[in-house]
């Protein structure tokens, strides 16, 4: 299905760190206690400083599927999406639709809040076992078809942590 979405919007894919994204919002993978991880929510703490562990206490965890907003604090990105992918049990245990729903969510409350850039890891494809010859075109899938929802949103970016990953965004973003 193709979309229609204005020339203006940018999707792009690239290879390196989200910490060290300079988009407005960054998306963190994370896990339903929003209480810290390992993967990239453990490097987006870090970086970002224990203010945001602080945040995350009151937020009192969120839902699979679902996305919460905080601060940045020390990130050049002013805040930072959590969101919290589905574990892969197979793809029978409603895996794509959570996945997909990840990515709407993240892109209304970055809207709500006036980013015009938007930087997603691959929601899942960690510890959570999602193949990402799935969830990498689900991901562009999603996006493309939320995006005109969204006016106020110009550039979202996947940001992949290694080789495979990014030429399976560049696939996916090709097609
Ligand atoms: N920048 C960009 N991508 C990264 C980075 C980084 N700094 N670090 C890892 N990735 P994962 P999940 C990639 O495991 O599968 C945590 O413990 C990584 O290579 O971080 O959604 C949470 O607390 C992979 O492609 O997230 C949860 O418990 C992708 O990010 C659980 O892991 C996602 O891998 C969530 O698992």
């Amino acid at each position: 299905m193709s979309h229609v979405i204005p020339s203006h919007v940018r999707l792009t894919a690239s290879l390196g760190d989200i910490t060290r994204s300079t988009l407005d919002v960054i998306v963190n993978a994370a896990n339903e206690s929003l209480l810290g991880g390992g993967g990239v929510d453990g490097a987006i703490h870090r970086a970002a400083g224990p203010e945001l562990l602080e945040v995350c206490r009151k937020l009192q965890g969120c839902p699979t599927g679902q996305a919460k907003l905080t601060p940045g604090f020390r990130l050049k990105a002013k805040f930072v999406i959590h969101t919290v992918g589905p574990v892969w049990h197979g793809g029978a245990n409603d895996e794509p639709a959570l996945l997909a729903s990840c990515y709407r969510e993240s892109l209304r409350l970055a809207a709500e809040h006036g980013c015009r850039s938007i930087a997603f890891p691959a929601i899942s494809c960690g510890v959570y076992g999602y193949p990402a010859e799935l969830a990498v075109p689900l991901a562009v899938f999603t996006v493309r078809d939320a995006l005109p929802h969204f006016p106020g949103i110009e550039h979202v970016e996947f940001v992949c942590f290694d080789a495979a990953m990014f030429s399976a965004y560049q696939r996916a973003l090709a097609t």
